[in-house]
Order: structure tokens, then C-alpha cells, then sequence
């Protein structure tokens, strides 16, 4: 199946993934970002009932079948800009964080049309782990505790506070995953201080806080908010959670670990007291801000970081377990009016396998042919297995190649958390490309 030929697009089958085709479709998107998170956002927006046209930039090979792919980088605000008059969208859901921090959203507004993202000011959550702190320090969010050093502070002092445990040092700085360093050697953490001091001015130490990560997506706008089921990523590129932190190797939803009890001291002592400051800034924050957790064995949740973007590859298995038109949720966080939305679930199970090219993340191989990817849903009466593409595109005679390091990620939902994780490696196991790898234990913890 080549671009544009999908016209029955969509999950069918007794999940009831299926949404009606558009009859009455006449809205514009526009998806800025070219990852597997922007696929499965494309994925969603495809088979909205309002959606008319979906585009994308610059997209990647897997997002060419869904929508109208444009060569402007993620980074090119004017770029980005033109294309939204040009196409006269409707809706521009961004992606990445980068852009936010880069105006989109504000520029966007400026010239009327709505943006699933928050302004400069505001992803400044994400773009500043400095600010994120201050902010959660003024919102009495509970995280780590922490000093901020700079030129001529007490390394050694900040050191001794924080010892006993593993040390936490965080740049200020948008560094793409590189920029935090966890490690129980004290010279280690020393000479990262140092170097971070050097290139950002300042760095910040962090108290070390114990226990089990996941990830809590929630959709904002002025009027309310909405928690996505919570999901768990795999950040290191090794089985066991060994080797280094990568953008993430695979994740799964709803996470065990976030039991409704967990969840519900989450949304009181995390989201609503957030929501209430963020709307005190004036501007409301549209769009979802991806709360990182640490639960610790009491099940008192501390956040270990903001994002003001999709997580990827939660992206990829979250939206899946969305009934609601994921349009409409989009569209209406974008204009302040999700509390008049009643969001729907499905009550079944997602997970996803991240296929890595050689040399990931160090330094991927790209450029390689990839053999055995469907465009198709894969599905049986209660389960559906699908493919997210990443860093894909097609080389001079239209082969489908890699170009990213996280080349794509295989998926799967169904009826149990065990049928999705083993459906998702069937899938994966049936792609051939030369030197990839992948991590054999994709929510371990929850089974
Ligand atoms: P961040 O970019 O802030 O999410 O940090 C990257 C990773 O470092 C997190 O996903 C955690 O695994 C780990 N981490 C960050 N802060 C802490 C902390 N205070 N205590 C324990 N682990 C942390
Ligand atoms: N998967 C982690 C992130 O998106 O930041």
C-alpha cells in the first residue's frame, strides 16, 4: 500500500476502535514533529470524524500514509507559521517541546489560530529544571529537594548533604536526555558539577528519591483538566535497566504501579495544586503536561520532572486507550474548553517495544533498508497489533529506511497486559534491520 490509499484507515473489530469515517469532516490539523510519538498522534487524528486534512512537518515515512508531509524541521518557527496560514489549519498540535520553548504556540496565537501547546512562558517547565523546581517549590508540589550551584558555591558542602545515597546532578538546559547524571561516585558527580557550572552557569544537585517511575499525561487547557491512564517507560537501552538513558525503549499503559489510590494523591497533591498555579500566571496552559513520578513504597508521589509535550513512546500506547475523538480533546484543550468534554477509556492493556538502530544512542547507524513493516492493523477479535514509525523515511527508489535512532516502535493493545507485551514482540520479531536491537523485557515489572 503506497501514500494516500488508506481511505478505510481505522482500528476495526469487537474493541470498537473503529470511530465513523468522516461524513462531515471539515477541519485542517497540523502535527509539528517527525517521531514515533507524532505517527501515533497521526494515527489518532486520521481517524477523527472531524478530520479533513492532516498534515505534517516534516513527518516521517510512516506519518507520508496518513497525511500530507512538508519539509519544515519542528525548529523553524516562521517556517512552521507560513505552513499553518498557508493550509489555513484549524488545529496545530505540536509535538515536541522544542518549539513550544521556541514561540510557537505564542505565534500561533497571535495570528488566531490554536495550538495544542503551551506558550514560551509556560514550557519554560520543561525548557528550565531550575524554574520547574522554583515552581514547584511556590505550588508546594512535592519533589526532591535540592541546591543550585554556580561559580564559587560549596560543591564539597552540597556533596556531604546529599550523600548516602546515589547523587542526582541536572543541567538547566534543553540536553535532549543527556543532561542528568545519577551515580553513587562522588568524583564522578563532582566533575559533572563542575563541567555543567562551566558551559550553563549553574547546575542543580538533587536529593536521590527512591522507588518506581511512571508517567502521568495530562491534557490542560483554562477550564479544567484531564488524567490519562498512567504508563511506564524503559529510559536505559539495556535489558535489566542497564546501560545508558535513552530517549526510551518501550513503555506500556495503564501502569500497575499507579493504583488508584497513588493516582488520586497524584491529582491532589500534584495536578490540582499545578493546575491552580499555572492558571494564576494569567495565561492558561493548553495542551498536556507530562508529569514524571516517583513512587516511592509509602505511595506518596514526588515528581521528578515536567514535560510539556507527549512522552515517546507513552504517546504511542496511551492514545490507543482513548475512546473519545482524540481530535475533539485536542481541539477543545486548545480553546479552554475541556470541561465541557466527557473523556471515555477503553479498559484494555497497551505496551510497545522500541526497535533501535546499531550504535544507539551513542551514535545510531541510519541509512539501513528495513524489511517487514505493515501499514496495517494487525487484529484479532480482542487484540490489535500495529507499528509506530520513528526515525523512518525512503531512500532515492521509495525502500523504506531507517534515519533516526529510535527507528520505530512495535505496539499492541489487547484484553490483558501479558497479550499486548507478547503480540508486540511477535510484531517486532517479524522486522528485519541489520544491526538493530531491542530490550526482551518491556514491563517486567508490572508482570
Ligand atoms: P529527568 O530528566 O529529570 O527526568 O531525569 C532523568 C532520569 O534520572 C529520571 O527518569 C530518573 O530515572 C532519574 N532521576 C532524576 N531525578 C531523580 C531523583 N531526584 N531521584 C532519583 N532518580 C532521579
Ligand atoms: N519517554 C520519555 C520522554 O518522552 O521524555
Amino acid at each position: 500500500m503506497s501514500a494516500g490509499e488508506l481511505s478505510e484507515y481505522g482500528r476495526d473489530g469487537i474493541m470498537g476502535w473503529r470511530r465513523p469515517k468522516p461524513t462531515m469532516a471539515d477541519k485542517v490539523v497540523l502535527v509539528v514533529g517527525g517521531g514515533g510519538r507524532e505517527h501515533a498522534l497521526c494515527m489518532e487524528l486520521k481517524q477523527s470524524s472531524h478530520v479533513r486534512e492532516l498534515h505534517c512537518a516534516p513527518g516521517n515515512a510512516g506519518t507520508s500514509f496518513l497525511a500530507t508531509n512538508h519539509p519544515v524541521a519542528a525548529t523553524d518557527i516562521d517556517g512552521l507559521i507560513h505552513l499553518a496560514s498557508i493550509l489555513d489549519a484549524d488545529l496545530v498540535v505540536a509535538g515536541p517541546e522544542a518549539p513550544l520553548c521556541a514561540a510557537l504556540a505564542d505565534c500561533l496565537e497571535s495570528i488566531g489560530i490554536p495550538c495544542f501547546g503551551p506558550i514560551a512562558k509556560l514550557a519554560n517547565l520543561e525548557g528550565s529544571k531550575l524554574h520547574a523546581k522554583q515552581v514547584m517549590r511556590d505550588a508546594n508540589v512535592p519533589t526532591a529537594a535540592f541546591h543550585v550551584l554556580s561559580d564559587g558555591s560549596d560543591i564539597e558542602a552540597a556533596l556531604d548533604d546529599f550523600a548516602g545515597n546515589p547523587w542526582v546532578v541536572k543541567r538547566d538546559v534543553l540536553a535532549g536526555g543527556k543532561g542528568v547524571v545519577v551515580t553513587q561516585d562522588r568524583n564522578e558527580a563532582r566533575a559533572f558539577i563542575q563541567h555543567s557550572i562551566q558551559s550553563d552557569g549553574q547546575v542543580l544537585l538533587e536529593d536521590f528519591l527512591p522507588g518506581e517511575e511512571a508517567s502521568m499525561l495530562v491534557i490542560m487547557d483554562g477550564s479544567g483538566f484531564v488524567c490519562l491512564p498512567a504508563s511506564q517507560d524503559h529510559k536505559r537501552a539495556y535489558d535489566g535497566d542497564k546501560g545508558p538513558n535513552t530517549g526510551g525503549m518501550g513503555a506500556y499503559c495503564p501502569a500497575p504501579v499507579v493504583t488508584d489510590t497513588v493516582r488520586q494523591k497524584t491529582i491532589d497533591t500534584i495536578i490540582k495544586p499545578m493546575h491552580n498555579y499555572l492558571l494564576s500566571t494569567g495565561t492558561p496552559y493548553r495542551g498536556v503536561l507530562y508529569v514524571g513520578l516517583m513512587i516511592p513504597k509509602s505511595g506518596e508521589p514526588n515528581v521528578v520532572e515536567f514535560n510539556v509535550r507527549f512522552g515517546d513512546p507513552e504517546c504511542q500506547i496511551t492514545l490507543p486507550l482513548i475512546k473519545t475523538d482524540v481530535f475533539e480533546l485536542l481541539e477543545a484543550a486548545s480553546n479552554d474548553r475541556l470541561a465541557e468534554l466527557q473523556v471515555e477509556f477503553h479498559d484494555f492493556f497497551a505496551a510497545t517495544v522500541v526497535l533501535a538502530a546499531e550504535g544507539y544512542p551513542e551514535s545510531p547507524v541510519k541509512g539501513r533498508l528495513i524489511h517487514g513493516v505493515t501499514q496495517e492493523f494487525i487484529q484479532s477479535a480482542e487484540t490489535t497489533a500495529w507499528v509506530n514509525h520513528a526515525g523512518t523515511g525512503f531512500d532515492s527508489n521509495g525502500n523504506l529506511i531507517s534515519t533516526g535512532g529510535r527507528v520505530l516502535s512495535c505496539s499492541a493493545s489487547g484484553p490483558s497486559l501479558e497479550e499486548s507485551v507478547r503480540l508486540a514482540y511477535e510484531l517486532i520479531e517479524s522486522i528485519e534491520l541489520d544491526g538493530s536491537h531491542y530490550r526482551k523485557d518491556i514491563a517486567f515489572r508490572a508482570l
